[in-house]
């Protein structure tokens, strides 16, 4: 990208958002609500109460639309319908109303980058190079050795093209080959998508999530990508990805364009454009958020991070340094897409650095997601649960035979363990569906993970993220933009993160030995490890954080 807002001035104005708890619903797996063993709108209605409980105010729910389900909804059939698995349209009026009712906004996921190819566009465009709809999409010649016409790839792994024999032309898609990519450069379908979102905004919805918003506007040439590593196309999908520089299949300027075009759409609205915006480097990050377009883009470094305090702390600085309104950066450790953050940070059985080779793996990945979670609340910006945060939950288990997810016939490489259903109640099923069978497995869940047994439990994972949420919402300092680090560097602390907001103290211990946060003195405002009143004894455990007021 070549534009600079370095000089955009920051935003001053106060918006809806900016006092926001956000939670993800992966619809497929929250609640079953008519016994087919997938959920589904009905079901989430009845659980809305859940979400209201937890304290969250608004709620992205994934796509819900008629679709083929070849990559579970993010390949879109019909951008305006319900799919009938998860209700119909006036389920949908339902929901929107009675998150209404409890203070709730809904954000709806939108896929912009590509459709299904099964979508009415994509049907008529392979009918033939003369057909109405063939430039809403990419096709080309192939090179001359017959090849495709370009080095990219699909962030799935392998060529960006397939091959259609009847026009001996390929299409590009970034994903699967039924998930081909529209042409945003192609002034219709612009136009068509305007449509699509007023579509939305009329049924009273807040906001749209962008999936892959850093991909839509494509090199007007098609230029190939400079290679800059070894190509092996039996690596894992990301490996491939990162073989090359990607200059010019994503982060294009006109990408830009379109989201003040939509900015221009959702303003009468007051509704929040959420961007999916996977990129690593904060620079990057920063020139999608120039304040004119979108509202907010999540920053997912903090999934991938590992358990390190100077490793966490570049991951929370970078963005903060970067984007100029800071209040625009979207936080959150989890989604539908990566392993659970307690499994993430569950010690290996052998780990001799943490020394907790005969603890329970599982119960220290908990404490160490409560811990980050506790630093990512205290920052300005929108934090962002995902559903069976607050629960606890660890990857359900998945046999081999049960693989859903497209990508990654393997453990490793499949998204299916973060997206096994919601663990409810009690008892054989957990609530989740009336059927015994279920679109994935339970996964292993206890009774102990069910949100009937935590809901009234003080020591539960849901009470300490309730807790959480509240002292967000109640602690004005933590939603200002200013941010001063407490030892940046690890001198003093090596293992701790600590910053100020205010007379506000955010920490974690990010280390293996208890830590004296000798200075810090206050009341405490939320501790991970329940502690209440004057924090006159300023240790940390390994694994805890609290907030304190100074
Ligand atoms: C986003 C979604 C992911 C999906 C992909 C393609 O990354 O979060 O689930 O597979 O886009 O639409």
């Amino acid at each position: 990208m070549t534009e600079n807002f370095d000089d955009h001035p920051d935003a001053v104005d106060v918006r809806w958002w900016h006092d926001a708890v956000g939670y993800e619903v992966y619809i497929r797996s929250f609640a079953d609500g008519d016994g087919d063993g997938i959920g589904d709108l009905h079901g989430l209605v009845e659980r809305l109460d859940h979400i209201a409980d937890l304290g969250a105010t608004l709620v992205w729910v994934t796509p819900i639309y008629p679709s083929p389900m070849a990559d579970f909804g993010y390949d879109v059939a019909d951008y305006c319908g319900v799919n009938p698995i998860y209700g119909d349209l006036d389920v949908f009026d339902r929901l929107v109303a009675e998150a209404h009712d409890r203070g709730l906004k809904v954000v709806v996921d939108i896929v912009p980058n590509h459709t299904s190819d099964q979508h009415p566009w994509f049907v008529d465009a392979r009918s033939g190079p003369d057909s109405d709809y063939r430039d809403y999409y990419i096709w080309r010649d192939p090179a001359p050795d017959g090849g495709p016409p370009n080095n990219w790839v699909s962030y799935f792994g392998g060529p960006a093209w397939t091959f259609d024999p009847a026009s001996n032309q390929y299409y590009l898609h970034l994903f699967l080959p039924e998930q081909p990519d529209l042409d945003w450069a192609n002034p219709a379908v612009a136009d068509a998508f305007d449509d699509v979102l007023r579509f939305w905004l009329d049924r009273g919805i807040d906001g749209f999530r962008i999936d892959v918003a850093q991909a839509m506007g494509k090199d007007g040439q098609l230029r190939s990508n400079p290679q800059i590593g070894p190509w092996d196309d039996t690596a894992p999908r990301w490996q491939q990805w990162d073989a090359f520089d990607h200059r010019h299949d994503i982060l294009q300027p006109s990408t830009l364009d379109i989201f003040r075009r939509w900015n221009k759409v959702v303003e009468p609205y007051d509704a929040l454009l959420l961007g999916e915006t996977y990129v690593f480097d904060a620079g990057d990050l920063a020139r999608l958020l120039p304040g004119e377009g979108l509202h907010v883009g999540f920053w997912f470094e903090l999934m991938h991070v590992g358990w390190s305090a100077q490793d966490v702390r570049n991951a929370i600085a970078a963005p903060l340094e970067r984007v100029a309104d800071r209040r625009s950066i979207g936080w959150a450790l989890a989604s539908h897409d990566e392993q659970r953050p307690p499994t993430r940070f569950a010690p290996a059985a052998d780990d001799t650095q943490t020394g907790e080779g005969s603890r329970d793996g599982a119960d220290l990945g908990r404490r160490r997601a409560l811990a980050l979670t506790t630093l990512l609340f205290g920052l300005p910006g929108l934090p962002v649960l995902y559903q069976g945060e607050e629960l606890g939950l660890v990857d359900g288990e998945v046999s081999d035979e049960r693989r859903a997810d497209p990508v990654g016939a393997d453990v490793t490489l499949s998204r299916d363990g973060c997206r096994t259903p919601m663990p409810w109640d009690r008892g054989p099923g957990h609530g989740f569906s009336t059927a015994t069978d279920t679109w994935l497995p339970m996964g292993g869940r206890t009774d102990d993970d069910s949100a009937a047994a935590q809901r009234d439990d003080p020591t539960s994972s849901f009470s300490a993220y309730r807790a959480l949420v509240k002292a967000r919402r109640e602690t004005p300092e933590l939603l200002e933009p200013d941010l001063s680090w407490l030892d940046r560097d690890g001198e003093t602390w090596p293992h701790v993160v600590a910053y100020e907001r205010g007379s506000v103290v955010v920490a974690a211990n990010i280390g293996s030995e208890p830590i004296e946060l000798t200075g810090i003195d206050g009341t405490i405002v939320f501790s991970t490890a329940g502690r209440s009143g004057e924090f006159v004894d300023p240790t940390l455990e390994p694994a805890d954080a609290v907030i304190v007021r100074r």
